[in-house]
């Protein structure tokens, strides 16, 4: 049973999909550690109804991503973590924390990337520039994540075929639909050793 810690900053419906799949036994693993960079983010309640423990670390708290990420570092030591899962975190780690869980920190981003990912591309902006290219699919991706936004070896993508009708808020209600399953798909396989270092870029579908 691995040992995960999910960071958030929204509303968690991402953090939501893994504790039900650790709950089911899908994901052989526990969330032990849910981290929000949000004092304010529904998924802290989401965590502590479900008795995980919690910790609340403001970026703006701290002069730069590296001592923000020294905090984060400082909370979960001990904690004998194996996986750190970002679920809608919307801060950049340092490369403290990086380095410490090389190969174990992932990212789920809601696009096909290497496309429509990077700074900035977040939240409906990422389903707003989908539409606006007239392109033909997006999706989610499953990555390791580095010292650049949405940049690590993938993992695991799903492809969903965007509609002319639809809108960015329609793809956006269908890409996480997705997100709900991959994600735990993707910590399944980590969990069951079945994910190389330089990622999987398994596609699904
Ligand atoms: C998801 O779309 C995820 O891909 C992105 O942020 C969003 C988080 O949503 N990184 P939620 O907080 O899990 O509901």
């Amino acid at each position: 049973m691995i040992r995960i810690a999910v960071f958030v900053s929204g509303s968690g419906t991402n953090l939501q999909s893994l504790i039900d799949s650790c709950k089911t036994g899908f994901i052989p693993g526990n969330i032990v550690l849910v981290i929000s960079s949000n004092p304010g983010a529904y998924a802290l309640r989401r965590a502590e109804k479900n008795g995980i423990e919690t910790a609340v670390v403001v970026r703006k708290d701290f002069g730069d991503k590296e001592n923000f990420s020294a905090a984060i570092l400082e909370i979960l030591k001990g904690k004998d973590i194996n996986l750190i899962c970002l679920a809608g975190f919307l801060q950049q780690l340092g490369g403290n924390i990086i380095r410490e869980y090389e190969r174990r920190i992932i990212n789920i981003h809601p696009a096909l990337l290497p496309d429509f990912g990077g700074r900035g591309m977040y939240g409906m902006r990422v389903h707003e520039a989908v539409i606006k290219s007239k392109a033909e699919y997006s999706g989610c991706t499953v990555h390791y994540v580095d010292e650049e936004y949405d940049h690590g070896p993938v993992i695991m993508q799903k492809r969903v075929a965007v509609e002319e009708n639809d809108t960015p808020e329609t793809l956006a209600e269908k890409v996480l639909k997705e997100e709900h399953k991959l994600y735990p798909e993707a910590v399944r396989k980590f969990a069951l050793g079945q994910i190389g270092l330089s990622g999987g870029a398994a596609e699904k579908g």
